[in-house]
């Protein structure tokens, strides 16, 4: 009895320690509608990194994407290319898989909305809804924007066109069912005021607040009778579910929620981050919290919305001809850097602008001389001066070596507060100011100097904190440039890279018995930046 009570509460323990470690993080499943560019890449790649990094911290971690695949607008396209909507849909979300590939992003699970374990819960959820009297029959009259797939009142329209994406709307009136928002929306802004972690960055909330919820919010229709490619109401089927209400309960269907096996949904919901681009917030802050609050689940721990990714002369588009896809960066500079510059380049109230000047730009100055000069001037002094093997800590510092032991502590710890804040652009921010701060410490300490007058001790400790910096640097970077910063630790001697936890960052007395290579090999070669720009245009220009 006494033996079989302790496994009990080992194993109670177990759990509540996985409660705390584990991190779920989604990515918005995606309109299958052609190719994707960069700009649509983002979120997940985002996602990729924040997973890459709870994992780094040894956390459970489990990453949701996927693609959205039902509509009026999916229906029409896959007629246009003569295919069934399902044949077109199942091509699409082969297609973002080798996308996903390509672009380093491991996820545990590719959800398609048209799977059955998606379509027959949002029917069971619809049913529910029904029956708690959150969802009453109507009709519906309103300005439709077909690729938006939204009505519109007419004071939403902006100059009699679809406020979203500028198109024309049509007036359509139409048999539907209701969503009752109305009866949710003081417990949404109380939770809203309640945690304020839940909207990142805060001023999206205002946002909602201002633009959708004081306005009065009006109750969502969730049904359409004027297509068919949809999940049909069980009890009413002429009627296909709204695609919003289907799409946003991936994140619980993914997980086997009201299945007979959840397991995954009682391990991992709620979410701890939903990623979803700036043009999808409102429906991912205010219907699919009431959503939840209907079905009495918990609420995701945080929404980020981040900004989009533009070009200089406004939005990607095929007819303006200014699209970039991220393959083309990738095969012609590799994934690292395009996964850099795309993070790297969003400031967290405002859009990133993607030019092919400043993609070299980035190349040249950040990877090439900051960080690949850094690596390759260590690595071979370490060489010269001791015939490749990294002395050991002596314990006592300088001024200049504890300078700089300072430094890397409070970026670390700066590095941690952005991305917790999930300030991605200004987490990386504060790695190259760790990577151009070491550069600074070789001039400072001037290793030639110190050679040449035979100071050994100060030499030794000297190369020390240099390599230790690489390898926090490394450790750092892991999460965003995984090949990158595993090259880091291998050209710098570290024996098993794929061991290494992000809790190896801290120490500062740790290097042991490390060797670096003998021939140090440039992680990245400066490019030319008239030829490299020449070309990024020339491919933005065709398709
Ligand atoms: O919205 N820069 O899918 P989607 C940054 N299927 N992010 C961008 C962007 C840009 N230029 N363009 C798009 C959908 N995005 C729905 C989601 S969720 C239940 C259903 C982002 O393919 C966009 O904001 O139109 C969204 O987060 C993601 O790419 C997919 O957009
Ligand atoms: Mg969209």
């Amino acid at each position: 009895m006494k033996i079989k009570f302790k496994l009990h509460v080992l194993e109670k323990i177990r759990e509540m320690k996985n409660l705390s470690n584990k991190f779920y993080v989604t990515t918005p499943i995606y309109y299958p509608s052609g190719k994707f560019h960069i700009g649509t890449a983002y979120t997940t790649v985002l996602a990729d990194s924040m997973r890459r990094y709870h994992q780094l911290k040894g956390e459970d971690t489990y990453m949701l994407t996927g693609t959205d695949e039902h509509g009026q607008k999916i229906q029409e396209i896959a007629e246009k290319n003569g295919k069934a909507p399902k044949e077109y849909v199942d091509e699409m979300a082969q297609l973002a898989k080798e996308l996903w590939a390509k672009m380093g992003v491991q996820y545990d699970d590719f959800i398609q909305t048209t799977e059955e374990r998606h379509t027959k819960i949002v029917q069971k959820i619809f049913d529910k809804f029904m029956e708690q009297g959150d969802i009453y029959k109507g009709e519906y009259e309103g300005w439709y924007c077909v690729p938006c797939e939204t009505y519109f009142t007419e004071t939403q329209l902006v100059e009699g066109k679809c406020p979203d994406c500028g198109r024309e709307v049509k007036l359509m009136k139409e048999e539907a069912y209701f969503f009752n928002m109305k009866k949710y929306v003081d417990r949404l802004i109380k939770y809203y005021d309640e945690h304020p972690d839940f909207i990142k960055p805060a001023f999206r909330k205002n946002e909602m607040i201002n633009n959708f919820i004081k306005p009065g919010l009006e109750d969502l229709c969730v049904t359409r009778t004027s297509f068919d490619w949809g999940i049909k109401v069980l009890k009413d089927p002429k009627h296909v579910i709204y695609v919003w209400l289907d799409a946003l309960t991936n994140y619980l269907t993914a997980l086997g929620y009201m299945s007979d096996d959840d397991t995954l949904f009682k391990k991992y919901w709620p979410a701890d981050l939903q990623i979803v681009g700036k043009d999808i917030a409102r429906f991912h802050l205010i219907y699919w919290p009431i959503f939840l609050m209907a079905l009495d689940l918990p609420l995701p721990k945080t929404i980020l919305v981040h900004n989009w990714i533009m070009m200089k002369d406004g939005k990607m588009s095929k007819s303006k001809g200014n699209v970039i896809y991220p393959e083309t960066l990738i095969d012609r500079y590799g994934l690292d850097p395009t996964r850099y510059f795309l993070l790297r380049e969003m400031p967290v109230n405002q859009d990133g602008i993607f030019s092919p000047e400043a993609f070299v730009e980035r190349y040249n100055f950040d990877l090439c001389n900051d960080l690949s000069n850094l690596l390759n001037r260590t690595v071979s002094m370490v060489n010269k001066y001791f015939e490749g093997n990294v002395p050991g800590y002596n314990g006592t510092p300088n001024q200049a070596d504890k300078e700089l032991e300072d430094y890397s502590t409070d970026k670390i710890k700066k590095f941690e507060e952005k991305l917790n804040e999930y300030e991605i652009a200004n987490a990386l921010q504060e790695i190259w100011d760790l990577i151009a701060r070491t550069n600074k410490y070789i001039d400072e300490t001037m290793p030639w100097t110190l050679a040449k007058e035979e100071k050994t001790e100060e030499l030794k400790s000297s190369m020390y904190h240099l390599i230790e910096n690489l390898r926090k640097i490394a450790i750092l970077i892991k999460p965003f440039m995984t090949d990158t910063a595993n090259n880091i630790l291998r050209q710098i001697g570290v024996k098993d890279v794929d061991s290494i936890r992000w809790n190896d960052i801290y120490a500062y007395d740790s290097l042991k018995d490390m060797k670096v290579i003998e021939k140090g090999e440039p992680i990245f070669m400066r490019l030319k930046v008239d030829e490299e720009v020449e070309y990024l245009k020339s491919v933005m220009k065709k398709d």
